[in-house]
């Protein structure tokens, strides 16, 4: 019978200062007893992104308040506490020291162990998290960050089949809204617009879908739309109403469009394993597009696979999923000491070379 664990986790990588506590009573299904997440939007909104000194004091001042609000909502204090998890790596290196620094001292304190998770690894065990998902399953992170297709065989085990060769996703989203005088994040402001547009009047790339890998590319799409963008108002003087809802709508369905080729050739990879249970699991901010988690249930769907796409607040940066990280790693064994380096960069498969750019231009993974 597996150990009954509780543990705080710490998340402090870029803009959202996270404390949570999860427990899970022997291998019973894990219970979030509380999740704070401080944002920082406010702080960084006249800069036009985050501002790695100002995140990282922002964290040092209020990763304390942050697991004490933790601790009171779940109704414990540190007594109750098994280990304590912390994300560190990858990410803005101030914001995971702090996070790194906090917890160190935490655990020198109380003599809980202390745990280092990799950032990644908490988005993509989050489907195990909120359902019971065995391994090995498929998983496509999309968010601002990042975008790669992972096979998830354990909390360590993982193998990266491909991702973006420049952009993420949500980047390219939020690239659009500026482009067209949208509001930020660009992701649901362009949803929105493109709801009332036709995507077949403009053409838009469909790009790398000529090759056989699972690899994409995002930022020719932008460049794609900033000329159709640029020939309407030299011919028109300005844009209206329906010719921007026909540029979202264009932008979007490409995405949708290479997101659904890509998840067919990834799934068939996975597929080849021949899984007992193959699920398809979705996470990051992107995957709040209704039209893109659309287009990757039906490929699941058409596959025969479960598809999982957790409740948005655990597809962005939380500490829940440290937590949970931190609890399936310390079945694992994995116990750090108080010299846990906090590292800015860390592949979770360290077999594969990274990609030029590997859609990692944006402050968040
Ligand atoms: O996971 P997340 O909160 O933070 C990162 O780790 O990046 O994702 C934020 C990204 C932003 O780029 C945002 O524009 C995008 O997710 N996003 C969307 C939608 N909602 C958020 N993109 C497309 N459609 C949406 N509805
Ligand atoms: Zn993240």
């Amino acid at each position: 019978m597996a150990q009954d664990l509780t543990i705080l986790g710490l998340e402090s990588s870029c803009d959202d200062t996270a404390a949570a506590v999860v427990r899970q009573n022997g291998s019973g299904p894990a219970e979030i007893l509380s999740s704070v997440v401080y944002d920082q939007t406010a702080l960084h909104s006249a800069f036009g992104g985050v501002v790695p000194e100002l995140a990282a004091r922002a964290h040092a001042e209020k990763l304390d308040h942050c697991v004490r609000a933790a601790l009171e909502r779940a109704g414990l204090t540190l007594a109750g506490i098994d280990a304590i998890a912390v994300t560190a790596g990858p990410g803005l290196i101030g914001g995971v020291l702090a996070g790194v620094m906090c917890a160190k001292g935490l655990s020198a304190a109380t003599g809980l162990p202390l745990i280092g998770v990799n950032h990644l690894a908490g988005h993509a065990l989050t489907p195990r998290l909120t359902g019971a998902i065995p391994y090995p399953y498929l998983m496509l992170l999309v968010s601002g960050g990042h975008c790669q297709y992972l096979v998830v065989r354990g909390p360590e085990e993982f193998t990266r089949l491909g991702g973006s060769i420049d952009d993420a996703p949500g980047e390219a989203f939020d690239k659009t809204a500026r482009l067209l005088g949208l509001a930020q994040p660009g992701g649901p402001a362009v949803e929105a617009e493109a709801r009332g547009g036709d995507p077949q009047r403009f053409a838009f790339p469909r790009p790398l879908l000529d090759r056989p890998d699972c690899n994409l590319s995002f930022s020719g799409l932008k460049t794609a739309l900033l000329r159709q963008r640029d020939r309407i108002l030299s011919e028109k003087g300005g844009l209206t109403r329906q010719d921007r809802a026909d540029l979202c709508a264009g932008f979007q369905q490409a995405v949708v469009d290479v997101l659904a080729a890509k998840t067919r050739r990834a799934l068939g990879l996975y597929l080849d394993e021949a899984p007992a249970a193959p699920a398809l699991a979705v996470a990051g901010g992107v995957a709040a597009n209704r039209a893109i988690r659309a287009a990757l249930e039906g490929v699941a769907g058409e596959a025969g696979v479960a598809f999982l796409a957790p409740p948005l607040a655990l597809c962005t940066d939380n500490a829940a999923m440290i937590a949970y990280a931190g609890i399936e790693l310390y079945r694992s064994g994995v116990r750090h000491g108080l010299d846990l380096a906090a590292r800015p960069r860390w592949p979770l498969d360290r077999s594969s070379p990274a990609l030029l750019g590997s859609g990692r231009k944006g402050a968040k993974a």
